[in-house]
Formats: C-alpha cells, sequence, structure tokens
C-alpha cells in the first residue's frame, strides 16, 4: 500500500488577487481545480489513498471541496501545515501517515507522466526532471556520469537547466534528513536541500527526464497555458445544456443547466453549469466557470472562474477571478479595480 500526498501550501503571490480567497491549487482549469487534475492522475495510477497537506490560505476551502475524497475514488486525509514553513516541511508533517515508500506531488503542478514509473524505488528518492530555460525560477539537478551529484534551490549561477519538476517518490529516510535541514535564504526548509541530504548520505536519488509538456502554474500565464493544455489533451464534445439558435464547433463541454443563446462557442472549449451565454462568440481554448453570464462578449482563449460577468467586451489571454465584473461602458471606463489586478485597455 502506497500513499500520494498532495500539498496545497503556498501563498500564491504572483496570482493574486486570485488567491486572496483561496489557494492556487484550487484554480478551475479546463473545469476542474489544478489539483483536482493531479488527485485522478494520481487515482489513475492506483493510489488512492491521498494525504492532502493544507497551508493557512483558506484551507477549509479546500476540505470542502475534497471531503473524504469518495467522489474522487480516494481516502483523503488531511494535514495543517499552516504558515508556510517550506515543502521539506510539508512533507515531514506526514510521517505518521505514509508507510515506507510514498509519493509527493506539488498541487499547483500538472505533469503528464505515468506515475507508476517512479515506483517501487531502488534507492532513497526518485525525482522527475525537466530542461528549463529560466532554472533561476526552480530547483535544479547537477547530473554526472549519470548521477544526481548536487541540487540547488532557485540557483544564482547557471549549474544546471535541469530543473525539478513537482512530482518526487520518497523513502521514510527523507523524514531522517528533514530533521537536521536549516532554513535556506528565503526562510524555508526546501525539499531541494533534503534530498542534497539524501545525496550527502551516499544514498542514490534515481531520476527521469521528461521531455513533454508540464507546468507549474505559477503565473498568469502559466494557469492560462495549463488551461490550453488540458482541454486540449482531455476535452471531449458534451452538450448537456442547453443550446438554441447557436453554433457549438468541435470538442466543447457545456455542462447541465447551462444556456447558449444567439452564440459560437469553438472548441476545446468549456462552460459550466449555470453559465448562460448570450449573443457571443467564445473559444477556443476557453473555460467559462459556473454561474457566469456572458453577454455580448468575445472570449478567447482565457479562463472565466466562477460567478463572473462579461457583457460587451473582448478578451483574449485573460484570467477573470470569481465574482469579478467587466463591462464596457460609455466612452470613458468606470473601475473598481481590487489589489494586484491588472488592466490592459
Ligand atoms: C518548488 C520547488 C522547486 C521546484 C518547483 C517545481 O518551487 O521548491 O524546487 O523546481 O516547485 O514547480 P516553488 O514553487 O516553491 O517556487
Amino acid at each position: 500500500m502506497m500513499e500520494a500526498v498532495i500539498l496545497h501550501g503556498g501563498q500564491g503571490t504572483r496570482l493574486r488577487p486570485l488567491t486572496h480567497t483561496g489557494p492556487k491549487q484550487l484554480i478551475r482549469v479546463a473545469g476542474k481545480p489544478v489539483s483536482q487534475w493531479v488527485l485522478e492522475q494520481v487515482v489513475e495510477a492506483g493510489i488512492t489513498d491521498v494525504v492532502l497537506v493544507l497551508g493557512d490560505n483558506n484551507p477549509t476551502r479546500v476540505v470542502e471541496y475534497y471531503g473524504d475524497g469518495s467522489k474522487f475514488g480516494a481516502r483523503i486525509r488531511y494535514v495543517y501545515q499552516g504558515k508556510a514553513r517550506g515543502l521539506a516541511d510539508a512533507v515531514y508533517r506526514v510521517r505518521k501517515l505514509v508507510s515506507d515508500q510514498f509519493l509527493v506531488y506539488l498541487g499547483d503542478n500538472v505533469v503528464p507522466y505515468d506515475l507508476r514509473r517512479l515506483f517501487p524505488l531502488r534507492g532513497a528518492a526518485s525525482i522527475l526532471l525537466a530542461r528549463v530555460p529560466n532554472p533561476g525560477r526552480f530547483g535544479v539537478v547537477v547530473v554526472r556520469d549519470g548521477k544526481v551529484v548536487r541540487l540547488v534551490e532557485k540557483p544564482k549561477e547557471p549549474v544546471s537547466d535541469l530543473a525539478l519538476v513537482g512530482v518526487y517518490g520518497f523513502t521514510s529516510e527523507v523524514f531522517e534528513v528533514v530533521q537536521s535541514l536549516r532554513p535556506s535564504w528565503r526562510g524555508e526548509l526546501e525539499i531541494t536541500d533534503a534530498i542534497q541530504g539524501l545525496v550527502d548520505r551516499g544514498r542514490e536519488v534515481e531520476f527521469q527526464v521528461v521531455d513533454g509538456w508540464w507546468k507549474d502554474t505559477g503565473t498568469p500565464e502559466d494557469v492560462l497555458e495549463a488551461n490550453s493544455f488540458l482541454l486540449d489533451r482531455h476535452a471531449t464534445r458534451s452538450v448537456l445544456g442547453e443550446v438554441r439558435n447557436s453554433t457549438v464547433e468541435g470538442r466543447v463541454v457545456v455542462e447541465q443547466g447551462a444556456v447558449v443563446e444567439n452564440s459560437t462557442i469553438r472548441g476545446p472549449s468549456f462552460v459550466g453549469r449555470g453559465t448562460t451565454v448570450r449573443n457571443s462568440f467564445v473559444g477556443p481554448f476557453t473555460s467559462i466557470g459556473e454561474d457566469c453570464v456572458v453577454e455580448g462578449s468575445e472570449v478567447e482563449h482565457s479562463v472565466i472562474l466562477d460567478q463572473v460577468t462579461l457583457r460587451g467586451v473582448s478578451l483574449m489571454d485573460s484570467l477573470v477571478g470569481t465574482r469579478a465584473v467587466v463591462e464596457r461602458g460609455a466612452k470613458r471606463q468606470r473601475l473598481v479595480i481590487g489589489e494586484n489586478s491588472r488592466v490592459w485597455m
């Protein structure tokens, strides 16, 4: 029996204001929270015993959404990490809940990969790596003669372009190493340093380089990219809502209770339940959440969260947060803009 640990911490600063009301892992892309894509991937790999580690940004939202996990074919237990003390600290907190080998998956990452291939571990840990153009944003790994020899979190010097993707296999030995870790310059116990600790003990760290698409959804651009990728890969045509006098082309999901009137929806796209789309053009690569009103608008390549109103606007590459209202006014615009919002006009 093996467990999957899905981390839900972090402040999501680069995604504000969307993360003022909840953790970034619950931001819905292609119709589902990012971490639900993770959970489904984990369950598909046959791991149904799941631990969610919660941070201090509205953790109850996560519990309300996932419950005991039965809706998702999993058994979910929760651990509160509270204030962010780093990924290694988050992992340490599950020590009493996991077996000798377990999976750790950052809940804001999307890594299309067959997780079964990580196990069983031969060494003390198994990591996934990807070549990136911006290694300074990640933890990176130096590989020499086919072996992991050094790991650096957010390197200032270009030591390697092989980044740690947010998926790890660990044995319980990692808990011993975390106990002796010191906080990094950003004041956190780094998972990258914990793996370095295993290397320092002379333990083998297995690795595989993934060559396909993957994403850490830390910024609005990342969220849009993840939305496009997941729609492209998973959307199948399913029109359950009411469609009147409209064209619905290709792989489009219109959920039950949604209404599409005098409009064109081009796939791959997603329209959530309770949403009304009228006199509008939506898609491709667009997800519209639940209970939205989209009227007289064009929306392309965008993510619109729940209870949003769009009237008379033309949006592209946009990310619109829950309960936002975007309307075209008269000549002069009247705006109420929240902290850290971005507006292009
Ligand atoms: C974290 C890890 C980093 C890893 C990255 C992958 O970074 O610390 O080693 O490469 O996730 O998404 P963070 O998102 O905390 O900046």
